[in-house]
């Protein structure tokens, strides 16, 4: 794969949108191509996916349903959108990918990390982020940014403790893989976190030719 593959994660309302928003600008002035996207999401059977995943009705869904739908959602993008991308040596940003479902599936609601990294192979068939900005801020914080926002999604509804655990949980994998997972401050003002970004991703795209 020639591209270059790079997601944003962090809890409700650090400013996933915003930041990937300055980075494409950013990247497109360097004269980068670049597909910017979602997960869940991405595609049209994706996003129809989100849809059920996100709607506040959907009080009964279970565990494992949620689980399989994140990971459903995601082969269907990979293969439809961010491998061909990747194959035309694009630069992919994502809004989420797989590090959520380990956080927010995996220490938010409890279910196993042999079972979450077979999942992760299937969906993903081995395409992963090379550069992945975390973006970590107290959740107490960002849900009163995302509640502001409008209606509150399905898992926005969750208690505070679930989302002090998904916080917990990425922290967690970005001390396991620290040479792809970036973290920057989320409660640093908006330009802070963007020249942060911005500086990390040059030194990534240092070493690589020019588009
Ligand atoms: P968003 O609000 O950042 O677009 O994300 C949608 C919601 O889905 C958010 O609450 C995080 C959650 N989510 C998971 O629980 N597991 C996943 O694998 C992904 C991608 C998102």
């Amino acid at each position: 794969m020639r591209g270059l593959f790079i997601t944003f994660e962090g809890v409700e309302g650090c400013g996933k949108s915003t930041q990937l928003k300055e980075l494409q600008a950013h990247l497109e002035a360097a004269g980068h191509t670049v597909v910017v996207t979602r997960e869940p999401g991405g595609t049209p059977i994706a996003e129809s996916i989100r849809e059920i995943l996100l709607d506040p009705d959907n009080t009964a869904m279970g565990a494992t349903a949620e689980l399989l739908l994140y990971e459903a959602a995601r082969a269907q993008h990979i293969h439809e959108k961010i491998a061909p991308a990747l194959q035309a040596g694009q630069v992919v940003l994502c809004d989420r990918f797989a590090d959520s479902t380990t956080a927010y599936q995996g220490a938010g609601r409890g279910i196993a990390p042999e079972t979450l990294r077979d999942l992760h192979d299937i969906a993903t068939g081995g395409i992963w982020p090379h550069v992945t900005i975390l973006i970590d801020l107290d959740p107490r914080i960002g849900l009163k940014r995302a509640r502001n926002r409008g209606r509150e999604d399905r898992l926005e509804r969750e208690a505070i403790e679930f989302h002090q655990r998904v916080r917990d949980g990425f922290l967690r994998l970005a001390a396991e893989e620290p040479d792809r997972i970036h973290i920057v401050d989320g409660n640093a003002p908006i330009e802070a976190v963007s020249s942060a970004i911005i500086a990390h991703i040059d030194t990534c795209l240092a070493p690589r030719s020019t588009p």
